[in-house]
């Protein structure tokens, strides 16, 4: 005879698709109602996206099958539309706009951005927007350089990787690198933003430009974003770039949902083929304990600033998640296919769930 406590160890089991947290932790479960064998559940979803229900429910059904005596189980979804908050963004169809900004070029921000969008999209209706109109990283991250079609004058946005993605980098093939001056990208990216057919979406992520000078402003005005996320390093949180990115966006009151420092650290593991037995080594000013079996793991600063956190406290942003040095990161960005949808169990992977699920609390609670 199965009980209702056993019914709960069974769902503890299976995961929220695209999170490492159980379905029972992540606390969606709203009903639990078993009669004899007939099992009633009633499950609430914060996504307006039906391809969680649909997967949700074979997870379910797929463990409940093996049991016996047979459980018939019946499954109802409450979905909570996001967009009760009330809040509704300046494109129709579209809940929340936040772009992904840094004071400086080479922080990650791109490679950060497309992991937060794809993360986004294993739950959620996703459109990724690179307004980098001087580096556009988007088609080679997703490895797609195809021209977008039009209909009545939009542009159609490209999709792949179950994301509506648009980047200048599709209209403008070629090497040649563009060096339009300030009012020029001001004006470009306002008819560009206008124009692109987007659909309904939970959310559009933003590639914006690097830098926190006038271009910047005006876009994160004219873009009425929801709120913004800013990536640096740990060597370049102690300067004074994150206060100024913080500064632009306080200026047209966007809030920010916070920093992520990207390059944090590199990880190295290895393992000593000797019969010595080692017990440490030292590496620079590192000092590396070994294991019995030789075993090793090396955390290496390679940026050595204060750390995020100490400053994050300092101008009251919260820090939101820290990405290690890895290169398989950058060969996913290399190789266009996201990081995070190739590998879904790595401690990456998770931080950026991580991330995903503090954006979405911090938006609930502006
Ligand atoms: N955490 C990381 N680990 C390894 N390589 C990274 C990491 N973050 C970024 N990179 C690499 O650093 C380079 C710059 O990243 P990118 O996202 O293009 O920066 P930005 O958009 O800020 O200019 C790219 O080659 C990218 O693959
Ligand atoms: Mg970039």
């Amino acid at each position: 005879m199965t009980t209702r406590s056993d019914i709960i160890d069974i769902l503890k089991t299976i995961k929220y698709p695209g999170f490492s947290r159980d379905i029972v932790s992540f606390g969606i479960i709203k009903e639990i109602e078993l009669n004899e064998n007939n099992l009633n559940l009633v499950i609430s979803i914060k996504s307006t996206n039906a391809k969680v229900a649909d997967e949700l429910e074979k997870l379910i059904i797929n463990k409940l099958r093996l049991r016996k005596p047979k459980i018939s189980t019946k499954i109802s979804f409450e979905i909570e539309d996001i967009q009760t908050s009330a809040k509704t963004s300046s494109i129709k169809g579209i809940n929340y706009i936040i772009a992904v900004a840094s004071a400086k070029g080479g922080v990650g921000k791109s490679t950060v951005a497309i992991n937060l969008a794809s993360q986004l999209s294993k739950t959620m209706r996703v459109g990724f927007l690179d307004l980098d109109i001087y580096g556009p990283s988007l088609p080679l991250m997703v490895g797609d350089s195809s021209t977008p079609l039009l209909d009545q004058d939009k542009l159609i946005p490209i999709e792949k990787y179950d994301m509506k993605l648009m980047s200048f980098g599709f209209l403008n093939s070629g090497d040649s690198p563009a060096i339009w001056r300030g009012p020029m990208v001001s004006k470009l990216t306002n008819q560009f933003f206008d124009n692109v057919k987007w659909g309904d979406l939970d959310f559009l992520i933003i590639d914006l430009p690097p830098g926190t000078g006038d271009i910047q402003l005006t876009l994160s005005q004219k873009l009425a974003l929801d709120g913004a996320v800013i990536v640096t390093t740990p060597q370049q949180i102690a300067l004074e770039d994150v206060r100024k990115g913080t500064e632009m966006f306080r200026k047209v009151n966007v809030p920010i949902l916070g920093i992520i420092e990207n390059m944090s650290k590199l990880i190295l593991r290895g393992k000593i083929n000797s019969n010595l037995t080692f017990k440490n080594f030292k590496i620079n000013s590192h000092i590396v304990e070994v294991n019995s079996d030789g075993e090793f793991e090396l955390e290496y600063k390679v940026f050595d600033g204060p750390g995020g956190l100490s400053e994050s406290n300092r101008i009251d942003v919260p820090m939101i998640g820290e990405i290690h040095l890895d290169p398989k990161l950058s060969r996913s960005i290399d190789n266009g296919l996201p990081y995070v949808l190739n590998y879904e169990n790595s401690s990456i992977t998770q931080e950026f769930e991580k991330i995903v699920s503090e954006i979405l609390s911090k938006l609930k609670n502006e």
